[in-house]
């Protein structure tokens, strides 16, 4: 066997960035490294401290449940529990042409959406990546460059060339808005915060229907908009679309969250609107913030709370910080910053490429987790690259078996979210199709595996009548189904009855 090989490969970060790598490993060790025992003991060490038992995990899914009755119940609460004024689901039957706007937590994202009924669809669009600034400045900035997106859009996809609009007419429009708002009427939301990192002023308890409909004038825009929906409820509706099976739906990207179907009897807080008890209706769970502020139900370890107090909401978004692709990289950098301090790790070399937050991208989680070779040749490839590091072989199965660690809490962390809901709906013995979308739940290798291992912990072999599977798009297809039903209720005057 040679001393030395060769591996290389390429990959695409989550900032967009696509990297290619060649590696070979070392012929000779000249650097001090931890030996092959003192990485196996530190692993140990946080074995325990990021494993969740099956207890705990019961434990969680009691307070989970109870937290999602109290946010029906009444309002403003942690979990806000959002009724979104999506009544039931799609016939299937649902037609025409919608344009979505998609604000997510990485990408702006403009599609056309053709319905054709029978559950099928046709779509085009178009990606606009954010800047960090963006995210920061002012919110009229912010859907002002929507609508900026939305008309470059619209003239090269609906203009005369395309032949797709006549003089007069305007195009409806689902606009998905991925943070929690309060609604009164499905085209109107109150940002209650902003999540994911954005922290646009001008922003936070304003109408941001309003807002963007301020944005669409400005650029006088033959577009209507007719529903504000979550990413969560647009997956929802266009994975039941396709699959009537679906009776959750979760997103797994930037963020964490889930929604599901409730029936409007349940939704005591809004009891005063006199909706019909027999009617369902979508609710946005923004289970991210469960257990937000005073941290009673979830296992956080020393790094979850540095990864809090160093965001820019500290105590909020609890349970999204331990599973959400924004910060599983994070957890795991400052692990290996602590090993750095303890004397640990790289001794001799200069690890200021390692020490800067947020540098260590989730998308290397998964890749230190999926690399075939025996050497772990994608690992040193991330560490020379990346980080000009050397490693050992010792240190690479340590890096990996972290990643791992953290991998595996936080498929078993959004067990319990959804064993909530099932619990709280009853869906075990019947069971149910559970649409999952974004990237942690579309690349991160097992995480859907481990999602079925923590269900089957949870419910023992029952857990296996709840299935995900990875979802319909949401923000194009689903928010177009979303404008279709609304115009519906509409056209069929039901929508001041709300
Ligand atoms: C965050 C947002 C939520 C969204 C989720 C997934 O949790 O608050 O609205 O659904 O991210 O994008």
């Amino acid at each position: 066997m040679p001393a030395s090989r060769r591996g290389s490969g390429s990959f695409t970060l989550t900032t967009g960035q696509t990297i290619a790598i060649h590696t070979r490993t070392q012929d000779e060790e000249d650097l001090p490294h931890a030996t092959k025992k003192t990485m196996a003991d530190h692993l140990r060490k946080y074995e325990s401290l990021f494993t969740l038992t099956p207890q705990r995990m019961r434990m969680i899914v009691e307070a989970f449940t109870e937290t999602l009755e109290l946010g029906l119940n009444k309002p403003n609460q942690i979990v806000p529990m959002i009724p979104t004024y999506v009544f039931g689901w799609p016939t299937g039957q649902e037609k025409g042409d919608f344009l979505a706007l998609d604000l997510g937590g990485t990408n702006l994202r403009v599609c056309l959406v053709t319905l054709q009924g029978e559950g099928k669809f046709e779509i085009s669009q178009t990606k606009y990546r954010l800047t960090e600034e963006q995210k920061q400045d002012d919110g009229q900035k912010l859907f002002d460059f929507c609508a900026e997106c939305l008309n470059t859009f619209v003239e090269t996809n609906t203009g005369e060339g395309a032949g797709q609009l006549k003089p007069g007419q305007s195009l409806p429009l689902g606009f998905t808005f991925s943070y929690p708002c309060s609604q009164e009427r499905i085209d109107h939301g109150e940002l209650i915060r902003w999540t994911k990192g954005f922290g646009a002023g001008n922003t936070e308890g304003r109408d941001v229907a309003e807002m963007f409909k301020k944005s669409l004038e400005k650029y006088q825009l033959p577009i209507k908009l007719t529903a504000l929906i979550n990413d969560t409820t647009g997956t929802l509706i266009a994975s039941h679309y396709v699959n009537p099976k679906t009776k959750i739906a979760v997103i797994f990207g930037t963020g964490c969250n889930a929604a599901y179907m409730e029936h409007v009897k349940n939704i005591t807080k809004i009891e005063h609107l006199g909706i019909d008890p027999g009617a369902e209706m979508a609710i946005n769970c923004e289970w991210g913030a469960f257990d937000s502020f005073e941290h009673e139900h979830l296992p956080r370890t020393k790094y979850d709370t540095v990864v809090d107090d160093t965001s820019n909401k500290p105590g909020e978004q609890a349970f999204e910080k331990l599973i959400s692709g924004r910060y599983l990289g994070e957890i795991l950098r400052l692990v290996l910053c602590e090993l750095i301090d303890e004397g640990v790790l790289f001794l001799g070399q200069n690890t200021y490429k390692l020490e800067k937050p947020y540098c260590f991208d989730t998308a290397f989680l998964s890749l230190m987790e999926s690399d075939p070779t025996d050497e772990l040749l994608m690992v040193i490839g991330i560490f020379t690259h990346f980080f000009a590091l050397e490693t050992t072989l010792a240190e690479r199965q340590f890096f990996r078996a972290l990643a791992k660690l953290i991998g595996r809490r936080a498929a078993r962390l959004s067990a319990c979210g959804i064993a909530a809901i099932v619990s709280k709906m009853n869906y075990l013995d019947e069971g149910c199709s559970v649409g999952a979308d974004g990237s942690l739940y579309n690349k991160y290798p097992g995480f859907a595996d481990r999602v079925h291992e923590g269900l089957q912990d949870i419910f023992g072999d029952k857990g296996r009548n709840i299935v995900t599977y990875h979802a319909e798009d949401g923000s194009g297809v689903g928010s177009a189904i979303i404008a279709a039903m609304t115009k519906h209720r509409k056209d069929a005057g039901l929508y001041l009855n709300v």
